[in-house]
């Protein structure tokens, strides 16, 4: 099948990256969330939130997946890096690594955006505005307010109150 409007090779490689990368996100959650989870940690509503972010990942890596498909290509698919936490990984530093995965993955979709540019691919253009840019402001905000929330308790008893009340948006 030949697409009437063929993507560009980077614009298909940009992606290619991106899917991987937002399955290296998906490993980075699960492995937060494994952390929260154990009972060494005990902090069950922030394994919740962050297993509820990896399954957001997978979600986004499929968007993409699609979209390649959509457009007239059959994603391929590179090792992933892996991610393993430290065992005395804190509340703050767990969120910090969110925000700058966050952060990473809002980067590389503005590298795609560019591809899509150079190319005047208007529809990728789209793609990225309507589906990920809302999206990916959307978590840095709510990771930034989460931190806020979390130095303004501390540790120990404020982490534990942060497990019990402090997470509201998922
Ligand atoms: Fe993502």
């Amino acid at each position: 099948m030949q697409p009437s409007h063929p993507l560009s090779q980077q614009c298909v490689t940009t992606i290619l990256e991106q899917i991987a990368k937002e399955l290296e996100a998906f490993y980075a959650y699960q492995a937060l969330a494994c952390h929260f989870a154990h009972p060494d940690v005990a902090m069950f509503n922030v394994a919740k939130y962050f297993y509820a972010m990896a399954a957001e990942e997978v979600d986004h890596s499929k968007k993409f997946q699609d979209y390649l498909i959509m457009r007239g290509i059959k994603p391929t698919f590179r090792d992933l890096k892996a991610f393993n936490t430290d065992k005395n990984l804190t509340l703050q530093q767990a969120f910090e690594l969110a925000l700058r995965f966050e952060q990473a993955v809002f980067t590389s979709v503005r590298v795609i955006h560019n591809a899509a540019d150079e190319s005047g691919d208007a529809h990728l253009a789209m793609f990225l505005e309507d589906v990920f840019y809302e999206d990916q402001l959307h978590a840095e905000q709510e990771l930034n307010g989460y931190l806020t929330v979390i130095k303004r308790l501390g540790s120990g008893v404020g982490e534990f109150l942060f497990d019990r009340d402090g997470l509201t948006a998922k």
